[in-house]
């Protein structure tokens, strides 16, 4: 595969990227890939490594003998560990806690990025780092961000929490995953807080529709 085949949707947590990835994805007919499962996926994995806080190298040992298996399906993402569905259990907010400490090893970071590097394309991509670290040759780029607020009360609905703890989570795994969330210089910014998710589409559509013809001009 090349890696110009990818769209790399990325952003902080609840800024739209999955939702809008989803719909992007479903317009041009390819796959849609959600590579925070698999950071949530090896945060689940640690907890059961040791006292539950493994060093880097104790956590990829394990991952090693551990069968994880990422789907990627239009409508959605499944997660297998060792032949059995973990999906439900990877959206829970003790892991939105802890991925972020998980997520910061750059072993572990290794792990994921290789996993992401093996799926065949075309496909749309949601992450943090996608258009800068793992596909800086994707085809087109999208950053998009939102006010915590707007971003807590999208994701109320979705965490067994109420707002204010939201709120709270949100801005500390902010805090958290600066260092792997800077959009690349070349991605096309979105402000989602007043847009509504179509607004967010249509915008990320003509991108996308520009650098699939700026491609085509050039090739
Ligand atoms: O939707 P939300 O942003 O809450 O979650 P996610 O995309 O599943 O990402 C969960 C966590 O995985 C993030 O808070 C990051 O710590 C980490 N992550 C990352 O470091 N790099 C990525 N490309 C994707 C996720």
């Amino acid at each position: 595969m090349t890696a110009r085949q990818v769209v790399a949707i990325d952003g902080p947590a609840a800024s739209g990227k999955s939702t809008v990835a989803k719909v992007v994805a479903e317009r041009l007919g390819v796959p849609f890939v959600s590579s925070g499962l698999l950071y949530r996926a090896a945060t689940l994995v640690a907890r059961s490594v040791g006292d539950g806080q493994p060093s880097a190298q104790e956590l990829v040992e394990a991952l090693k003998g551990r069968d994880v298996q990422l789907q990627a399906r239009q409508d959605g993402n499944v997660i297998q560990l060792d032949g059995r569905d973990i999906t439900e259990q990877l959206t829970q907010h003790g892991i939105d806690e802890q991925v972020s400490r998980v997520a910061s090893m750059p072993d572990v970071r290794a792990w994921v990025d290789a996993r992401l590097r093996d799926i065949e394309g075309p496909f749309v991509i949601d992450g943090r780092d996608m258009g800068t670290a793992v596909f800086p040759d994707a085809v087109a780029k999208v950053f998009l961000t939102a006010d915590p607020e707007v971003r807590a009360r999208r994701r109320v609905g979705e965490r067994d929490q109420a707002f204010d703890e939201v709120v709270k989570a949100i801005i500390a795994r902010d805090a958290k995953d600066a260092k792997q969330s800077a959009p690349a210089s070349d991605a096309l910014k979105v402000d989602t807080s007043r847009l509504s998710i179509d607004d967010v589409v249509t915008r990320v559509m003509a991108h996308v529709q520009d650098k699939f013809h700026a491609k085509q001009a050039a090739s």
